[in-house]
């Protein structure tokens, strides 16, 4: 058996629209990688983080935290080391936390065989979730553990489905450099809604769903709305409007918020006009001088993967 592995831990896009706190999806060619190593020492140890300025402490750091919950669950007798090789900026909004929190609960328990199940290394990654944000959500964590899209149609029990990815699905996400904490953006939404509301959001979240699973294009661009979220945290985004209108009228199937933001996504259908919704998005951030980085990548439906 192995000790030690190198892994790619992807970035994800949660909420997509209509789905907040229950939708996410992985992608493919962004991501972080780790190192998660054996070693006969109890207990969980950060050994290296390059990339960002994020805590080393077991009990400050997400994959610390994670992997904690891991151990504690486990009847293994030794301990992990850590690498953290960071590529997603922290407070970019597609997952930077629960890439490094998945990617530790991942590679420990193939290390060891595989005593959990997917739906436990959800919980586990969780703990580092509740860390960074004051929150336990699940839906950047799901989707990278079990790749593709995923719903969590219930957080008590937990209960996540992974639904199907259509075949020519595209993503675009834009991230303007500015930073925005999961905490901060969770602290200006409100508590309540309204049925009206309701009443669209969650036709919305059906409809993305069915669209989904029947691979119907169109379906899947008119439900991605959002009536609850996005009206109040779009305005910490600069340029949101303009860069969303830039997508749509390129031909993007729908556009919105990726996760607490500040990053932007949008879903096209081929890779050849999710390259021109790029260039829209790239050209309103051009226009009125804010640094960016641009990814586009397809869905990554086997979540996080051992590197060679
Ligand atoms: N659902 C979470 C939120 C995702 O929007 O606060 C954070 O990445």
């Amino acid at each position: 058996m192995k000790n030690e592995l190198r892994i790619f831990c992807p970035a994800t896009i949660a909420n997509i629209s209509c789905g907040f706190d229950v939708l996410g999806v992985a992608l493919d060619s962004v991501g972080d990688e780790m190192v998660i190593r054996k070693i006969s020492k109890k207990g969980v140890f950060i050994t290296t983080l390059e990339g960002q300025e994020l805590p080393m402490e077991t009990d400050k750091n997400v994959a610390g935290v994670a992997g904690m919950a891991f151990l504690a669950a486990s009847d293994y007798k030794g301990g992990f080391e850590i690498e953290i090789y960071k590529k997603i900026k922290a407070g970019s909004g597609i997952g930077s936390s629960a890439a490094s929190s998945t990617g530790a609960v991942w590679a420990m328990n193939e290390l060891l065989d595989r005593p959990f199940t997917t739906l436990q290394l959800v919980e586990f990654a969780m703990e580092g979730e509740k860390l960074a944000s004051g929150v336990a959500h699940a839906d950047n964590v799901a989707p990278a553990l079990f790749g593709g899209f995923t719903l969590v149609r219930s957080y008590e029990p937990l209960d996540i489905i992974p639904i199907n990815t259509p075949s020519e699905l595209v993503a675009t996400v834009i991230h303007p450099q500015i930073e925005i904490k999961t905490s901060d953006s969770r602290k200006i939404l409100k508590t309540n809604i309204t049925l009206k509301d309701g009443i669209k959001q969650w036709g919305n979240l059906g409809g993305l769903v069915a669209g989904l699973f029947t691979e119907d294009y169109d379906l899947i661009g008119r439900s991605l709305e959002d009536h609850i979220v996005e009206p109040i945290r779009s305005i910490l985004i600069p340029g949101f409007k303009e860069v969303k209108a830039g997508a749509l009228g390129a031909g993007a199937l729908g556009c919105g918020i990726s996760g607490s933001g500040p990053s932007i996504f949008a879903f096209s259908k081929g890779k050849d006009t999710a390259e021109k919704v790029a260039q829209a998005m790239k050209e309103v951030y051009q226009k009125i001088g804010i640094a960016h980085d641009v990814h586009i990548s397809k869905i990554n439906n086997v979540g996080i993967r051992i590197l060679k």
